[in-house]
């Protein structure tokens, strides 16, 4: 697996699930700009990686805005670092000297077998990795993503902030032809940071466990300033949850485009559900989860960790 990532609370806990399970082999991490600037992300990756005494695996700074416009970061979510709450004042391994979609080539030119992309931010470095190297096409196994809904949205009333952020990039995504995942908020918020989890976090008596529980508890208070949320979705963590065990996660396969135009809903994910239109199925679509399923993995995952 590659994750692409802005690290951001729950990218945060997507990577400690990764490296933390067993089952799967974490080649590369790669950072984009979305919750917070470039550097922010890539310096929260980097810690996290070290929380998780992952510094063998490679981090590379991807794309530090959207493929067009500006870059909206989400600190009202994320704070001033895009991770605050906890201290994570910790050594970190240097990043890679190339950039992301140079490290994404590379690793998946290396690899034996297929490789699933995970992104857990905007599209920006995925989209101009399919465009600059078409040759990796055969060899990625599938994209899974974070992103979009089949509802409502989170930053617009329609859509979503990964996609919001960088709608051509997930254009381009969802037009590759590539096996496609969506994890979309109508799953994500399905699984929610309940004050038991928490405690679940603390009293796993370590430092990551630690670092997780005041993650949860600073993320809690800005869903319930931004959203009157009491408990807040922990969305990105679905979708490395799902290539981990498929059985956590239901699909269903439908046609999925990019709304670019629309007045009120730009970056809008427009599934259709029940094929009314006409147009071609492309992505699989998340449509429900097994909550407690999915918490027994993630706790299984972090308690691997001192
Ligand atoms: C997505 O946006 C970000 O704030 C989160 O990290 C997640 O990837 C949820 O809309
Ligand atoms: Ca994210």
């Amino acid at each position: 697996m590659i994750i692409d990532c802005d690290p951001g609370h729950d990218d945060a806990l997507a990577l400690l699930l990764a490296a933390g399970d067993s089952r799967l082999r974490l080649l590369g991490v790669t950072t984009v700009a979305g919750n917070q600037t470039l550097d922010k992300t890539t310096r929260n990756a980097q810690r996290i990686l070290a929380l998780a005494g992952a510094t063998d695996v490679p981090v590379a700074a991807g794309c530090d805005r959207p493929l067009l416009g500006e870059l909206t970061v989400a600190a009202d979510i994320h704070g001033t670092s895009g991770l605050d709450g906890p201290d994570l004042d910790v050594p970190v391994a240097p990043v890679a000297d190339v950039h992301a979609i140079e490290l994404m080539r590379r690793l998946l030119a290396e690899s034996a077998e297929p490789v699933t992309l995970v992104a857990l931010g905007p599209l920006t470095n995925v989209a101009l990795l399919l465009r600059t190297h078409p040759q990796v096409h055969s060899r990625v196994r599938r994209i899974v993503f974070m992103g979009g809904s089949t509802e409502r949205g989170n930053t617009t009333p329609y859509g979503e902030f990964n996609i919001v952020t960088d709608p051509e990039a997930a254009d381009i995504v969802v037009r590759s032809g590539l096996p496609l995942t969506m994890i979309g908020l109508n799953v994500t918020h399905q699984v929610r940071a309940t004050p038991e989890i928490i405690g679940e976090f603390h009293g796993l008596d370590s430092r990551t466990g630690r670092v997780c529980a005041e993650l949860m508890t600073f993320f809690a208070g800005a869903y319930l300033r931004n959203f009157g949320l009491a408990d807040p979705p922990v969305h990105d963590p679905v979708a490395v949850a799902c290539v981990l065990d498929p059985a956590l996660v239901q699909t269903v396969t439908a046609p999925l485009a990019i709304e670019l135009t629309g007045t009120y809903t730009r970056g809008a994910t427009v599934v259709d559900l029940h094929h009314r239109t006409g147009r071609a199925d492309n992505a699989q679509i998340a449509v429900g989860i097994e909550a407690e399923a999915f918490w027994r993995t993630l706790m299984k995952a972090v308690s691997r960790y001192t």
